[in-house]
């Protein structure tokens, strides 16, 4: 599939995510306003550019940790497994924490994430994702604030990948294949 050629359409520019970002900092700082500390977890690897641009425009004393998750599908039950292949650096019992994803796709990732952070007793647990994809949906789950909601396309730019590359293009765009004789 990473042999076919394909060209970038720019979905969202870096003005339009700065823009919501700045939107979704304010309503995140008011529902934190008065923690003592709010831990963001970025899901690695695709939250990285938006986690940086997130902790910037927010005014509150913040902690950063990672989290890597990895989902392998099963194409017989259609179900997935969510393995854990970074944990957190610190407990988060008792802490404000807030969780950044690049997409909620599925929803599997986050469901198991959100999950597994809960268990550890959080005082407030709060998710967030830069960008959605609703009709992909395989088991419930909504973060608390979303960035932008998009159709069943595959998008890459601001952190996101298509097999490793494009993760550095400052806006979203998305993939499209090129036909070719073959
Ligand atoms: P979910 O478990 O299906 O919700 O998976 C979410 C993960 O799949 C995201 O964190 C991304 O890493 C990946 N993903 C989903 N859609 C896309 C896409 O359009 N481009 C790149 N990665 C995607
Ligand atoms: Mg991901």
């Amino acid at each position: 599939m990473s042999q076919r050629p394909y060209v970038i359409d720019q979905m969202i520019s870096a003005k339009s995510i700065a823009a919501r970002i700045e939107a979704l900092c304010s309503e995140i700082h008011d529902a934190f306003e008065d923690t003592n500390k709010l831990v963001v977890v970025g899901l690695l690897r695709g939250s990285f550019v938006f986690i940086a641009d997130l902790v910037r425009e927010l005014d509150l004393p913040i902690e950063v940790d990672f989290l890597e998750a990895s989902s392998y599908g099963d194409e017989m039950t259609s179900s997935r497994e969510v393995r854990i292949l970074k944990d957190l650096r610190s407990p988060i019992e008792g802490r404000d924490v807030l969780v950044v994803e690049d997409i909620v796709d599925t929803g599997h990732t986050m469901h198991h994430v959100h999950a597994l952070m809960d268990s550890r007793k959080p005082a407030r647990l709060k998710t967030i994702a830069l960008l959605d994809k609703p009709s992909r949906r395989e088991v419930d789950f909504k973060a608390d604030w979303t960035g932008f909601e998009i159709p069943d396309e595959f998008v890459v730019g601001y952190g996101i990948d298509y097999a490793q590359r494009n993760r550095n293009l400052p806006f979203i765009g998305k993939v499209r294949f090129l036909e070719t004789d073959e």
